[in-house]
């Protein structure tokens, strides 16, 4: 039997992640690794949960235990509406899907509205799990470059103006304007409102992938894209917030959309867990997650400071890096003859592991830069892991 022959175009078109792979290497005893884009596990609220699980057992264990209904709980979606609403974003029950991940609402959207060859713009670099979601749908993904202020908007324009005139067929925006993985930057306030205009006079889908929005260190807070234009599909997650290991994210869209996706949903796995839905709500509900975020945004804060004076210690000259204000990720750029990629296999010698760049690009570059992932690793492990580093580039200069 020849299993290869069956496959499905579909399937033959799907790649493996090329960080899975890196970070299974990381995972070597001794190797201090910031590669993976993992929340610290310091920063899950293990007691708080505890007593929530015995009172959701306790309280409501016939609804809990039970099959939902695909949309998600009505009492967690009031809650994620309520959220929502402090962003000045406005939604109705109607609105929001229950995703298991922003990972599955990323998928849904690519089954709702991308057929083979359909045109989408999105960073460069941006999220390698948006670019597998979207390639298994057969997307032509056209990279758009991000300075400190985001996605460069001027160069979006010109791109879509572009695409046009080759005659393709033009379907999304997809962007993560607040602390972007992989760059940790913030899109600013002028290009947030011009995105959406953009969007609108093209007739795209503006997606916002927003899971790190909540995790601001310093600055000044901006308003979702979502909050200038109800069109806007928003992407939240309780994975950074929360727990990753709940699956638990939402999408606020159109209602004509988020009906099409629940459709979509409904094939896939009939609904999220109800479990996990019914600890998020009192989660919220209670005023544990008000109390447990400033707690998450202390200790990252702290190891976003570590990382950068690291950097600034151990990197040798002609090195640079973003200065994230919130999230999980640094990015940083080496002298232009460095290849990442080619030096990771230096860096696991000296016990300590990255992302290279090129992962995140959907057309090449980024061969001299890294991703740097400063929530995982211990305090201690973020100076000595730098250090490392820092000596590995001295050797290739
Ligand atoms: C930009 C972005 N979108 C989506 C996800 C997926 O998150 P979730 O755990 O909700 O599936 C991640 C996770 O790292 C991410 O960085």
């Amino acid at each position: 039997m020849d299993i290869q022959e069956l496959y499905s175009e579909n399937v033959r078109k799907m790649k493996s992640s090329e960080i899975r792979e890196l970070l299974e290497v990381s995972q070597q005893p001794g190797v201090i690794s910031f590669g993976g884009g993992l929340p610290n596990t310091g920063a899950f609220p293990v007691g708080d949960i505890k007593k929530i699980v015995n009172d959701v057992l306790d309280e409501e264990g016939d609804i809990a235990l039970q099959y939902g209904t695909t949309p998600g709980r009505k009492k967690l979606i009031e809650e994620i509406i309520s959220m929502a609403r402090k962003d000045d974003i406005k939604a109705d029950i109607d609105n929001v899907i229950i995703t298991v991940g922003s990972q599955q609402a990323l998928d849904l959207l690519g089954r709702v509205f991308l057929n083979e060859g359909d045109t989408i713009f999105l960073g460069s670099p941006t999220y390698l799990g948006g670019i597998n979601a979207f390639r298994s749908y057969g997307a032509d993904m056209i990279g758009v470059p991000l300075d400190d202020d985001g996605m460069d908007v001027d160069k979006l324009e010109e791109k879509i103006k572009e695409s046009r005139k080759e005659g393709k067929n033009l379907k999304m925006i997809y962007t993560i304007p607040t602390f972007q993985n992989p760059a940790g930057v913030v899109m600013s306030e002028e290009r947030r409102k011009r995105i959406v205009e953009i969007a609108e006079e093209n007739n795209l889908l503006l997606v916002e992938d927003d899971p790190y929005g909540k995790l601001r260190f310093d600055g000044k807070p901006l308003k979702p894209l979502k909050a200038y234009d109800e069109n806007v599909v928003y992407l939240g997650t309780f994975s950074k917030i929360l727990s990753p290991g709940f699956r638990l994210a939402y999408a606020i869209a159109p209602e004509e959309v988020t009906k099409k996706m629940v459709i979509a949903k409904q094939s896939i796995d009939l609904c999220t867990p109800t479990f996990t839905q019914s600890i998020a709500y009192r989660f919220i509900k209670e005023g544990y997650m008000d109390r447990h975020i400033p707690r998450i945004i202390k200790m990252y804060k702290r190891k976003r400071d570590l990382m950068l004076e690291a950097l600034e210690e151990y990197f040798p000259e002609g090195c640079k890096w973003t200065h994230p204000h919130g999230g999980m990720f640094l990015w940083a750029t080496l002298p232009e003859h460095i290849d990442t990629k080619e030096m990771f296999k230096d860096a696991i010698k000296e016990k300590v592991a990255y992302v290279h760049g090129r992962a995140f690009y959907v057309d090449g570059g980024g061969s001299n830069a890294m991703r740097l992932n400063f929530s995982n690793p211990s305090d201690e492990e973020i100076t000595e892991g730098i250090k490392r580093l820092g000596k590995v580039i001295e050797k290739k200069l």
